[in-house]
């Protein structure tokens, strides 16, 4: 299906819009793509609350200066405007956009250099942004947040799960697009603590991972993998079924990092203390039998997942033997996905 087909010869006007969008988690990671923007394996995450990018953007027509303006908590940023940009031009179905002028006005809650991925939040923001104008524009009323999703997609992958709340999953229904899954009443409320360890830029971005997983000897065993931990977590998604969740998260996180690891030009984003909690984390639970699980997305913080059931006991835990190891920590939830503001 082409779904920017509505969309390619419109003739603009001036429009404004604001959107905030969550960041995700992924509990089953897309690492390695085919194609432009699809990927290798089927994806699952959960959308979060508190962590996310409100983002205005401006379009404005007739002006000498098309092209994008972006400001990053009210200061400018060409890097970003530029990336914005290039993003608008691959979009080249739609050739009348390089006639309008985008002004972006964009902050997130969480703090830039906690190493929590502003990619899906901060691109899905941008793509609600872009899609409420294009409804507008077009008069199509079907299929938002699908479309949204398209968009996002080709932004950052994981920002094309961000548009929906709750648990999120791409690369299944369709590569196209995420859509929202099913999930057991007593899951609906998980929680996730980000226990910040490092701060610093990623000597390698998710992008650039991505690729490489194209000549890597386990690709084929990992796309299996993950196809396979997909299914799991669905079923236990489902069943509420939370320490198979517990054990497919955890898989999932250490072979991301094993897949780095064991690159032909291998890398690490773990720093010791992701380690030394992982370890603490294994300890407690095996002591206390209490249902603390950890992930890691591409970089060396963990998420720390529980119930809200057990929150007062991990919560002690996490501040007296865990925060030690950390900058900061994040305290987060399933959320229900964004908002127009
Ligand atoms: C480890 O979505 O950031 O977080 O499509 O190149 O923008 P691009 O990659 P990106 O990759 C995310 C990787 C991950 C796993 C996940 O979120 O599924």
């Amino acid at each position: 299906m082409n779904f920017l087909a509505p969309f390619e010869s419109l003739s603009p006007v001036p429009f404004e819009t604001t959107w905030r969008s969550p960041a995700n988690i992924a509990f089953v990671k897309y690492w390695g793509k085919k194609g432009h923007q699809l990927p290798a394996n089927p994806s699952l995450s959960m959308t979060l609350k508190n962590c996310f990018t409100e983002t205005r953007v401006r379009f404005e027509v007739g002006t000498a200066r098309p092209g994008v303006e972006l400001l990053l908590n009210g200061v400018r940023q060409d890097k970003f405007a530029g990336k914005i940009e290039t993003y608008l031009r691959s979009l080249a179905s739609m050739p009348w956009l390089e006639n309008v002028q985008v002004l972006v006005e964009t902050r997130n809650t969480f703090p830039h250099g906690t190493g929590i991925a502003s990619s899906a939040s901060g691109l899905s923001a941008f793509a609600l942004g872009l899609t409420d104008y294009l409804f507008h524009l077009s008069g199509v009323k079907v299929d938002f947040f699908r479309t949204a999703s398209y968009l996002s997609r080709l932004a950052s992958g994981s920002a094309s799960r961000s548009v929906y709340g709750g648990f999120v999953s791409w690369g299944e229904e369709s590569d196209l697009y995420a859509s929202p899954v099913g999930v057991h009443p007593e899951l609906a409320h998980l929680r996730d603590s980000v226990l910040v360890v490092s701060g610093e830029e990623k000597a390698v971005s998710s992008t650039a991972g991505h690729g490489r997983m194209s000549d890597h000897a386990y690709a084929e065993a990992r796309f299996a993998q993950a196809r396979t931990n997909y299914q799991r977590t669905l079923a236990a998604l489902s069943a509420g079924d939370l320490t198979e969740i517990g054990a497919v998260l955890e898989s999932e996180a250490l072979s991301l990092h094993a897949m780095m690891l064991t690159a032909p030009s291998a890398f690490t984003l773990m720093r010791p203390n992701t380690l030394a909690a992982i370890e603490m984390i294994w300890a407690f639970r095996r002591e206390t039998q209490l249902p603390l699980y950890f992930t890691l997305d591409a970089g060396p913080n963990l998420h720390l997942i529980y119930p809200e059931s057990s929150q007062h006991k991990i919560r002690t835990f996490i501040a007296h033997e865990l925060s030690p190891l950390a900058l900061t920590v994040i305290d987060d939830e399933c959320g229900e996905g964004p908002v127009k503001c």
